[in-house]
C-alpha cells in the first residue's frame, strides 16, 4: 500500500473534525511527517465514534441474570485425588499452556515501568514477575514438565519486559518455553472524542485492552506452534496477583473433569459491597457482572443457607478449551470507553501528566470472552492463600496488602 498523502489526510480529518492532528505538521522533519500521516491513517473511526454514543446492547428486561454455582472447597477438598491425577496427566502431556497479560500500564500503581518489573522484596529484591515465575515453578516442579508460557506485552512496555527476563535469566525458567508477543494498540481520546497528540508527532496510542489477547497470539503465529506442541488448554492470568496458582494440577482436573469449556478461578465474596465482579449466568450462557452493574437484589439476595446468591468473585484466572478460543476468533468483543489519566500535548505544544482523569481509552476485555463460552466452572479458592492482587499503592489491593499476604504464606520478602 503506498504512504497516505498530505492531501488525503487533511480531507479525512476534515470528514472527522479533527484537524487539530496536524497543528504541528509544519514544524516537523520530513520522515516525522510522513510517520504521523502512517499513524493517522491506520486510526479506527469507529472507536472514536463510539464516544457520546449509547452503548448498544441488551435492555436490562432482555437480560436474564441468574446465579452459578461454583464448585466449593468441601468438593474440591473430597475429590482433591481424582482432580489431581487427571490434572497431572493433562500437565504431562503438555495439554496446557499459559497466557500471562502483562500488556497494561498499571496507571494505579504509579510505578513507570511494567508491572511486573516492581520490586515487592523488603529486605532482597522479589519482583512481581519473578514470583509468578516461582509459582508457575512450583506446578513444572511437581508435574516434571514445562508449562509453554506466552508473555503479551504492548508496544509501550516491550523491550523493557523482555530485556528484564533475560537480564534474570528468566528467573529460573527455560527461555525455550516462554514467548512474547505484542497485543494491539488504540488511539486514546479526550472527553469531546478528539483524539489526543502525545508529541508534535505522536498521536497517543495505549494498549487497546486484555481481551484482544487471544487474537494478539494467533496474529503473532503461536496458533500453529499451540498446535503442534499438543496444547489443548490455555490459561490466561494477571501480572498482578502474587499468590495466584498457575495450572496448579487440581485446578486444571476439575475444570477437564466438569467437561465446561472453561474454568475460573473464584473467591468468596468478603461481603455483599465488595468491588469485584461475579460469576454468573446471562441469559443461559456464563458471564461476568461487574459490581457496578449489580442491582440491590442480586448484591443482597441469599439462598436458604443464608450465602449470597451472587457469592463469587473473578480473580482473572481463567482456563479456555482451545479448540473454543478457535470457534469464537472471529466474534468481535464489545469495546469498554474506560476514563483514564492521559498523557498529552496541550495548544501550546506542552507535554501535560494530568493527575485526575482526562479522557477516554478503548479497551476490549477478557471477562466478555467467558459469555462466548457454553460453559465455565467457577473453581473457589482460598482467599488467604492465593489472591493478593498489587493494584494500589496503597490500602485496598495495594503492595502492603500484598506483602502481608506473600509472608503469611510463608514467603520471605
Ligand atoms: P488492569 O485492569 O488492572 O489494568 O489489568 P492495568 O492497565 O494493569 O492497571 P490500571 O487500571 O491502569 O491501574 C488487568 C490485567 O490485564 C492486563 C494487565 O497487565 C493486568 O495483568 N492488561 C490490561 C493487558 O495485558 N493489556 C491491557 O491493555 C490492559
Amino acid at each position: 500500500m503506498s504512504s497516505p498523502t498530505y492531501e488525503q489526510i487533511y480531507t479525512l480529518l476534515q470528514e472527522q473534525d479533527q484537524l487539530h492532528l496536524l497543528k504541528y505538521y509544519e514544524e516537523l522533519e520530513p520522515d516525522r511527517q510522513a510517520s504521523l500521516l502512517e499513524q493517522i491513517s491506520a486510526i479506527d473511526w469507529n472507536l472514536i465514534h463510539m464516544v457520546g454514543q449509547k452503548p448498544v446492547s441488551e435492555t436490562e428486561a432482555e437480560k436474564k441474570i441468574e446465579p452459578l454455582g461454583a464448585m466449593e472447597l468441601s468438593e474440591i477438598e473430597q475429590r482433591h485425588d481424582e482432580f489431581e491425577a487427571i490434572g497431572l496427566e493433562a500437565l504431562r502431556a503438555q495439554k496446557t499452556g499459559a497466557v500471562l497479560l502483562a500488556g497494561g500500564q498499571g496507571t494505579r500503581l504509579g510505578f513507570d515501568k511494567p508491572k511486573g518489573m516492581f520490586n515487592i522484596g523488603v529486605t532482597r529484591p522479589l519482583y512481581i514477575f519473578e514470583c509468578l515465575i516461582n509459582n508457575l515453578m512450583d506446578v513444572v516442579k511437581q508435574a516434571g514438565a514445562w508449562v509453554p508460557l506466552y508473555i503479551m506485552t504492548s508496544q509501550k512496555n516491550h523491550e523493557e519486559t523482555t530485556s528484564f527476563f533475560r537480564e534474570h535469566d528468566y528467573f529460573g525458567y527455560d527461555p525455550e518455553y516462554i514467548h512474547f508477543f505484542r497485543q494491539d494498540m488504540a488511539p486514546s481520546v479526550d472527553y469531546n472524542g478528539k483524539v489526543l497528540l502525545e508529541a508534535k508527532d505522536r498521536i497517543s496510542l495505549s494498549p487497546n485492552g486484555n481481551g484482544g489477547w487471544f487474537s494478539s497470539l494467533c496474529r503473532a503465529g503461536y496458533l500453529e506452534d499451540m498446535h503442534k506442541k499438543g496444547i489443548e488448554w490455555l490459561s490466561v492470568f494477571s501480572v498482578d496477583n502474587v499468590l495466584q496458582r498457575i495450572n496448579d494440577p487440581v485446578y486444571v482436573g476439575a475444570v477437564l473433569a466438569s467437561g465446561c469449556d472453561c474454568g475460573g478461578k473464584v473467591v468468596r465474596k468478603a461481603s455483599p459491597e465488595e468491588r469485584v465482579g461475579v460469576l454468573c449466568k446471562e441469559s443461559g450462557k456464563p458471564a461476568i457482572v461487574e459490581y457496578y452493574e449489580m442491582t440491590d437484589d442480586m448484591r443482597l439476595l441469599r439462598d436458604e443457607n443464608g450465602n449470597l446468591l451472587y457469592n463469587f468473585g473473578v480473580t482473572l484466572n481463567y482456563l479456555f478449551r482451545l479448540k473454543r478460543l478457535e470457534e469464537i476468533r472471529t466474534q468481535k468483543l464489545p469495546v469498554h470507553i474506560v476514563e483514564k489519566k492521559i498523557p498529552y500535548i496541550n495548544e501550546k505544544g506542552e507535554e501535560v501528566k494530568p493527575e485526575t482523569p482526562n479522557g477516554y481509552k478503548f479497551e476490549e476485555l477478557v471477562l466478555d470472552m467467558i459469555h462466548m463460552m457454553d460453559s465455565c466452572l467457577p473453581y473457589e479458592i482460598v482467599r488467604e492463600n492465593e489472591f493478593a492482587p498489587v493494584k494500589n499503592r496503597e490500602g485496598v489491593d495495594s503492595v502492603d496488602t500484598a506483602r502481608e499476604l506473600l509472608t503469611r504464606n510463608g514467603v520471605q520478602l
